[in-house]
């Protein structure tokens, strides 16, 4: 059986940072579903938020100012001392990165540029023109080959192996030889990224479906605050393709078709660059109302930029219009409209990246800690996986170099891996039953139909019952191929049964959380209520199903008050 000192699932950037950031004299191994540059960071696009003050317009900026902001952003659910924790390691996080050779965008004085973002009372947003998430994964990767770090790369983990109140472990299928194998570790660290395929209208990649995240549930440790869905307001109509905020950032305009800026009936101080559920929602509300292009789309209008300023900070997105709409943002609207982006919610740690479980860490996309409370700001999604990767390295590193050799647990891993193999042999030996990807789809389907920008009790609960219902035919579920290397449909198999988990919990925390408050829009609800909800939801699985439980929200010098923007 492999053996490591800290095993790391997941090779986007909060991967990468903790595997960087580890003691160098320990065994650390990274592994994952995709090559680690297939991660969906690759595909992150605006920028990375840190308070530098180099921009002309933000000279007074500073990480206390970005703290606010981001807490406002929250809607107040953000525990603030985590996001102090987070904007104060900002600053030298970005230097670290442009040291390490990330190839940031500059003004002409040399230092790195920073734009405007949504929600932002300053332009403290640093980028690579629109490329950010694809420059820093390239740059972590690098380091991690240097310091040489072991990649397994497309295994899939399959479960995490919990035993006696401990992390002993993981089981993973290796897609190229079909094999099911243990791997022990020390101490285990998930950077599995969100969940966003739950949906179907989702910017994220079609590997997002969570499973990292169901499977520390399946394991016994808490979900937090799984209802707190954010919807990036432009996606290419259609295709759901991010079209980046740096867009509006750099200046462009949102126009219903009246052809009016409509963000003034919504935000009429921050406009476009409202946090992304109030743009989100105001753009959902002019396409409910009859004001959308052809009842479909808005438009985001980018022409008055010029051609040299668009070829310069925004060309990726220029090629995305171009080969997925066949359109020239130079000379046209894009059409745009609201899609899943981001899980506010995940695996239940603290701001060290500690679970509840001894020896399990979990960072990026997939943890909860909370520094994004019901709302995330654009361009802190790169910041929380960056920083919170290296926490997690140095934490894990630390619980490590304290822990001894312990080989009384190793059948455990074992014999769960056994588990699965005679798993895989009955799916193959069966020839017939619920074809998975129909599953799939279906469930994709309700939860964006019935959980999305606005939410009702009727059309949670009715989520609820399908969900139920997907979860009986799961049962009979079966493989058509009989292959084992590369058995894609094993893969979605695995990874469904934690998607059905995953949407049981957003669902019921969505009904249970009778208001309102950053992402989570209740129609029958429509007010955020401090009073009776100023907490986060930890689900937690047992026996009977789900259990529903509360956490405090740390607060700290920022008074909840009213959100105007
Ligand atoms: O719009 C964007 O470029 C996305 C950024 C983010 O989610 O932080």
């Amino acid at each position: 059986m492999k053996n490591f000192d800290i095993l790391i699932v997941g090779g986007g950037l909060a991967g990468l940072s903790a595997a960087l950031n580890a003691p160098p004299r320990l065994k650390v191994a990274v592994i994952s579903k995709v090559h680690p540059l297939r991660s969906h960071s690759v595909a992150a696009q605006g920028g990375i938020n840190a308070a530098l003050g180099n921009n002309p317009d933000g000279k007074d900026d500073s990480w206390k100012k970005h703290a606010y902001d981001t807490v406002k952003g929250s809607d107040f659910l953000a525990d603030q001392d985590a996001v102090n924790l987070m904007c104060k390691s900002a600053i030298p996080a970005l230097y670290e990165m442009d040291g390490l050779g990330a190839p940031f965008s500059r003004f002409t004085d040399g230092c790195i540029a920073q734009r405007p973002f949504g929600g932002a009372g300053y332009p403290r947003t640093c980028y690579a023109a629109d490329r950010t998430g694809m420059v820093l994964l390239h740059t972590l990767y690098e380091q991690c080959i240097r310091k040489n770090v072991h990649f397994h790369d497309e295994w899939l983990v399959t479960n995490l192996v919990v035993h006696e109140g401990r992390c002993q472990g993981v089981v993973a299928y290796d897609l190229a030889s079909g094999k099911i194998m243990p791997l022990k570790a020390k101490a285990v660290i998930f950077a599995t990224g969100g969940y966003g395929r739950v949906y179907l209208r989702s910017t994220n990649a079609f590997i997002n479906l969570g499973s990292g995240i169901g499977m520390a549930y399946k394991a016994g440790i808490p979900l937090k605050d799984m209802e707190f869905v954010q919807f990036h307001p432009t996606s290419l109509y259609g295709k759901n393709i991010l079209i980046t905020e740096g867009a509006r950032g750099e200046g462009g305009y949102l126009y219903n078709n009246k052809g009016r800026r409509f963000m003034e009936d919504y935000a009429p101080s921050a406009m476009e660059l409202a946090p992304r559920d109030i743009v989100a929602r105001a753009i959902q509300t002019e396409i409910d109302k009859g004001n959308g292009i052809d009842d479909r789309f808005v438009h985001l209008d980018l022409r008055h930029l010029g051609r040299e300023k668009l070829l310069k900070r925004l060309p990726g997105i220029r090629d995305i219009c171009l080969l997925f709409a066949g359109i020239d943002l130079i000379d046209s609207p894009i059409p745009i409209e609201p899609a899943q982006h981001y899980s506010m919610g995940g695996i239940d740690v603290d701001a060290t990246c500690a679970s509840s479980v001894e020896g399990f860490y979990a960072a990026g996309e997939c943890a909860c800690i909370s520094v994004h409370g019901a709302n995330r700001l654009g361009g802190n999604s790169l910041l929380d996986a960056v920083v919170f990767g290296k926490i997690a390295g140095r934490t894990a590193g630390e619980y490590v170099e304290g822990a001894a050799e312990d080989n009384r647990f190793d059948r455990v891993i074992v014999q769960h891996a056994a588990e699965w193999n005679t798993k895989v042999e009955t799916l193959m030996a069966k020839d017939g039953g619920e074809n998975i990807y129909k599953l799939l789809f279906e469930l994709k389907d309700v939860m964006s139909e019935k959980t999305g920008i606005f939410r009702s009790k009727k059309n949670l609960e009715e989520a609820l019952q399908a969900i139920s219902t997907l979860r009986e035919r799961y049962q009979n579920a079966y493989i058509f191929g009989s292959c084992r290397r590369y058995c894609q449909e094993f893969v979605t198999l695995v990874e469904f049964d934690s998607m059905l988990d995953i949407a049981e919990v957003i669902v019921l925390g969505a009904i249970n959380r009778e208001e309102t408050r950053g992402s989570h829009f209740r129609l029958d609800f429509d007010k955020r209520n401090d009073d009776d909800w100023l907490k986060h939801t930890l689900v937690t699985p047992s026996e009977k199903g789900p259990v529903i439980g509360y956490k405090d929200v740390t607060l700290g010098e920022y008074e909840p008050v009213e959100r105007k923007y």
